[in-house]
């Protein structure tokens, strides 16, 4: 009898330490080309679009139940993430069935347009594999038949919740230059990832106020967290998981310690790759664009509920009190510090490579006639902010609003249209008038939850019509 506890020992030590290997793994992944057998293309082998790899993409009728099946291989059975790159070139969505060995497991997934059909990009989806040879069949739902598809990447070992893992997206302004802890700056940065098992929990260093939601449920507000911070008291299902986490913005009398420093997730989990985003937009101002007032400041915001309801990344450069221009008596000015990751004095550049917007929207002034700036310091500052903002995001397009309570208003056109002028058509000015109902304030200032939403219903349709004609 005695060799029982031992095999159930070694079991343990084996299952303890696949679960400790598989948390270490990084993704790989093996490329799949749609033209290299045993792909299946229900259609047409083409090469008429660039930027595809390899020797062409899967061009299939536009029809429903047009298909395109890859032959793939699992080293083990469990979950991996599928990454398909395709282009689609029209503006409707085309959705597509995906099954796994014959089994329907996501029903109609979305492949949105990428703009053009030689804009390229990967669809990702955690899915199930039996060990060994496994089928992957998209099929397309609607009439318009499948996207163009070029091949299908397998991803294998998830990772290990900790900053540097790939899969895990930080959104908006973040110092990452300690690989151990990353650092928001300004508000309305927020970090996105998917995991596998049944809880996750959050390392932090001191105390902070945070927002989190798994699975897309409403947001859970902890304050004065520290330590190893568990955000399931109630484990979850097995299964694929989102999270998403958003710090209290750190500026003003708020002195708490946004860094994030990892998850830690069950034994033998990992993280997934998060859902990717439609684009990104940016929203430039001051306490009126954190949220300051509403219910939970950025994220009752008018920015963070225009890249919500638009499926957008989205963040907000915002701080309290802050200016367009860089005052004598110590404003934060943005025409300076919009460059830099943080609103703190000495802070470092941000590094413009982690993401482009696709629209930019600024929201400034109201605060600069409390620090005596002239209507000509204004208008040269503001064409310099919309000068530095192109040359940080190219394709991006610029809304400037008129601020709520309208002040150097021909000074925001004017800039406006001296860059115009200038050549770039991709900045407008945004008549605001009427936004902010009579019962949207909670102060002469700031708009309250139902300001903010009112100003979202007003901004998103004109955001959205900047993705689809600026270049998106
Ligand atoms: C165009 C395009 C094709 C694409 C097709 C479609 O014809 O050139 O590459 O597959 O539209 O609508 O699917």
């Amino acid at each position: 009898m005695k060799w029982l506890p031992k095999i159930s020992l070694l079991l343990a030590m084996t299952t303890a330490l696949s679960g400790a290997f598989a948390a270490v793994a990084h993704a790989a992944a093996t490329r799949y080309e749609v033209e290299s057998a045993p792909a299946v293309c229900g259609g047409a082998i083409a090469a008429n679009h660039s930027g595809y790899s390899g020797s062409g993409f899967c061009d299939t009728p536009n029809a429903v139940g047009s298909a395109v099946q890859f032959t793939v291989n699992a080293s083990a059975a469990g979950t991996v993430t599928l990454g398909i790159r395709y282009a689609n070139g029209t503006t409707a969505n085309r959705p597509a069935d995906i099954s796994v060995n014959g089994v329907l497991v996501q029903p109609g997934l979305a492949f949105d347009s990428t703009g053009a059909w030689t804009a390229w990009t990967t669809r990702t989806l955690p899915v199930q594999l039996n060990a060994g040879t496994n089928t992957v069949r998209l099929a397309a739902t609607t009439a318009g038949g499948l996207v163009n598809t070029d091949y299908l990447d397998l991803m294998t070992g998830g990772g290990d919740g900790s900053p540097t893992d790939q899969n895990i997206r930080f959104v908006g302004r973040w110092d990452t230059r300690n690989s151990a802890a990353y650092v928001p700056g300004w508000a309305g940065a927020y970090l996105k990832t998917g995991f596998t098992g049944t809880t996750v929990k959050l390392k932090q260093r001191n105390t902070i106020d945070l927002y989190y939601s798994i699975d897309g449920r409403p947001d859970i507000y902890l304050q004065n967290v520290q330590g190893t911070v568990n955000l399931t008291p109630a484990p979850l299902p097995a299964g694929n998981h989102t999270l998403r986490v958003s710090y209290r913005v750190v500026a003003g009398s708020y002195h708490g310690d946004a860094v994030f420093q990892g998850l830690v997730l069950d034994p033998g989990a990992s993280t997934l790759p998060a859902e990717p985003a439609r684009g990104m937009v940016e929203f430039v101002g001051d306490s009126i664009t954190v949220g300051t007032t509403t219910s939970k400041n950025a994220l009752t915001a008018y920015g963070w509920l225009v890249g919500e309801q638009l499926g957008l990344d989205h963040t907000q450069v915002a701080q309290g009190g802050a200016c367009l221009v860089s005052s004598a008596d110590g404003c934060v000015g943005l025409d300076r510090r919009f460059v830099k990751v943080s609103a703190v004095d000495g802070a470092a550049d941000h590094d413009f490579s982690r993401y482009q917007a696709d629209v930019v929207v600024i929201n400034l002034g109201t605060n600069d006639v409390g620090h005596s700036v002239s209507t000509t310091q204004f208008q040269s500052a503001y064409i310099g902010l919309l000068q530095t903002i192109r040359s940080k995001y190219p394709r991006a397009a610029i809304l400037a609003l008129k601020t709520f309570r309208g002040r150097y208003v021909p000074q925001t056109q004017a800039a406006v249209q001296t860059v115009n002028n200038a050549g770039d058509g991709n900045v407008f000015f945004v008549d605001t008038d009427g936004w902010v109902p009579a019962d949207g304030l909670s102060d002469s200032v700031h708009p309250n939850d139902l300001g903010h939403r009112a100003i979202a219903a007003k901004l998103a349709p004109i955001v959205a019509a900047h993705l689809t004609t600026g270049g998106f």
